[in-house]
Order: C-alpha cells, then structure tokens, then sequence
C-alpha cells in the first residue's frame, strides 16, 4: 500500500509551529512582518496574494499590503521596494509574479534586498543554495524537502529526476535533492526517452505543467513519486501532473493533488518570515 504524502496534515502542523515561534517573537518586540506587493488585475494573482495574507493572519505574521496598478512603471516600483528595504518594521519582501509585460522582473527581483527575499528568488539567495551557503530557498521545492523528511523519505544515495526546469521550482529542487545527497537529473522538454530516464528514479519530482501526463510506464516500482502540478482534467476538476490513479499501486509514497504540494508552498513562505525575524535561514 502507497504512503499518501498529506500535504495538508504536514503543513497544518508546520504552521501550528510557526504560531507559537510568531507570539513568542511578538513578546520580545519583534513582530514578523511580511510586505505584499501586487501590480496589475491578473485574476489568479489576487487569488494568491489573498490566500498569502490570509495565511500571514492565521499564524500572527503582520502583513503590509500593496495593490498598486496596473500602469505603474518600473521606476515607481523600484522605488517603493527601495523603501521597504530600508523599513525595519518589514522583514520580508514579496512581489507576486507575473509582473506586467513592461516592468523587468529580473531588475525587480534583484532589487529586493537578499536578506528581505523570503520568496528565495534573488541571485544572491540563489548563489547561496548551490555553494551551500545558508540563505532563503525558493518556498515550493523547500516545502517539498520539509514534506520528505516529516514522512521519514530517505534521499541519501537515492537516484532523482525532477522534470521541469523552472527557477522556481525545478532548478532549485535539484539543489536541495543535492544537498542530501541525492543523485540528481533534471529532465525538461527536449529531454530523450523520458520514459526510461524516470523508470530509473527512486524519487521522481513532476513539475510539467500537463494534466495526468505521469502514467505507471514512468514510474520504478516502490518509487516516491511528488507531484507539483495544478491542472484541470477533462472534466474541469483539478488534477496533477501524475495520473494518481493509474500510478497509485506501483510506488511507495505519492503527494495527492489537491492536498499534497500546495499547502506546503505558502507554508513555507511564513517559514520563511519567521527565519528571516529570526536570523536563521538554512
Ligand atoms: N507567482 C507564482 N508563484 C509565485 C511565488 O512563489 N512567489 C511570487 N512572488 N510570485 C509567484
């Protein structure tokens, strides 16, 4: 019988966690707050910058928020986040993507300061994790390692594949997969025999971004299996990358969509609040 990985229960338990270190941090004075920024109407942005905040509440993180329009220029949004860095009421920083096609979110990202950049996304942040270098690690792949190890996952010496290449997701995940010493491919769109590669994966990390492409012709029997995708399936309803039902009697472990990778993204954004309050990110 397959271990379903319940994203849910791990990140319910994280953030019950994180509530305590928040009010013992607020009675020393030091209340953690986060600073939310949103340009333009993008419909699936508002959505996610609501649950972000909502999230902040839950666990006491403050949150300063920042609808700005969506004709505000570049200049104007480098400037707000320049006063942000220099704020010491707000220890993180985060500016929801996509920004609108004329604003350059390379510029904007590398303007956050590194030691506010709780979405892990700063070149600095970045150079940290592949020199092994402690700083804040980009939130999905992040949650992903906090869920493998809370299921007691073993990934010392184990043979990984994550496909996709995102600097979002996939670049960082083969980092960290790295760091505990995992044997670490990524797979990506122009990837040959991608059934063979996954069949050889102890650990196999979906991030494609099409709905139920994952079929047991993929999978090694026994293998862990995470899937990172949001998709909709024939009918509408929400579904991963992996087809959990055809897959679910060959592996091991399998994080369920929905439930499984999600709650674990914006969970690990207020474990990064916290750290970054604390001044100990890893
Ligand atoms: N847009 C989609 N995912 C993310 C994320 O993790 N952080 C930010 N800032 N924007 C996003």
């Amino acid at each position: 019988m397959a271990m379903i990985i319940d994203g849910k229960q791990i990140a319910s338990q994280l953030r019950g966690e994180l509530k305590e270190q928040v009010a013992s941090l607020e009675k020393e004075g030091r209340a953690v707050t986060l600073a939310v920024v949103l340009v333009g109407n993008d419909p699936a942005s508002q959505v996610y910058v609501r649950n972000k905040k909502n999230a902040c509440k839950e666990v006491g993180i403050r949150s300063m928020s920042y609808e700005l329009p969506e004709e505000t220029t570049q200049e104007e949004l480098l400037e707000l986040i320049d006063k942000l860095n220099n704020d010491k009421s707000c220890n993180g920083i985060l500016v929801q993507l996509p920004l609108p096609g004329h604003i350059d979110e390379n510029a904007v990202i590398c303007a956050i300061s590194p030691s506010k950049d709780v979405d892990g996304f700063h070149p600095v942040n970045v150079g940290r994790l592949s020199t092994g270098q402690p700083g804040f690690i980009s939130c999905t792949p992040y949650g992903i390692i906090m869920m493998l190890k809370r299921s007691n996952i073993d990934i010392d010496g184990k043979n990984a594949v994550i496909i996709g290449r995102s600097n979002i997701v996939g670049k960082p995940m083969a980092q960290l997969l790295l760091r505990e010493n995992a044997t670490v491919t990524i797979a990506h769109s122009h990837t040959k025999d991608l059934k063979k590669l996954c069949s050889g994966a102890d650990i196999l990390v979906a991030a494609i971004g099409q709905a139920k492409y994952i079929t047991k012709e993929y999978i090694k029997e026994g293998a862990v299996v995470i899937d990172v995708g949001m998709d909709r399936d024939e009918e509408g309803k929400l579904c991963g990358d992996v087809d959990f039902d055809d897959v679910v009697d060959k592996v091991s472990a399998i994080t369920p969509v929905p439930g499984g990778v999600g709650p674990m993204t914006i969970t690990m954004l207020l474990y990064n609040c916290v750290a970054s309050m604390k001044d100990d990110i890893s």
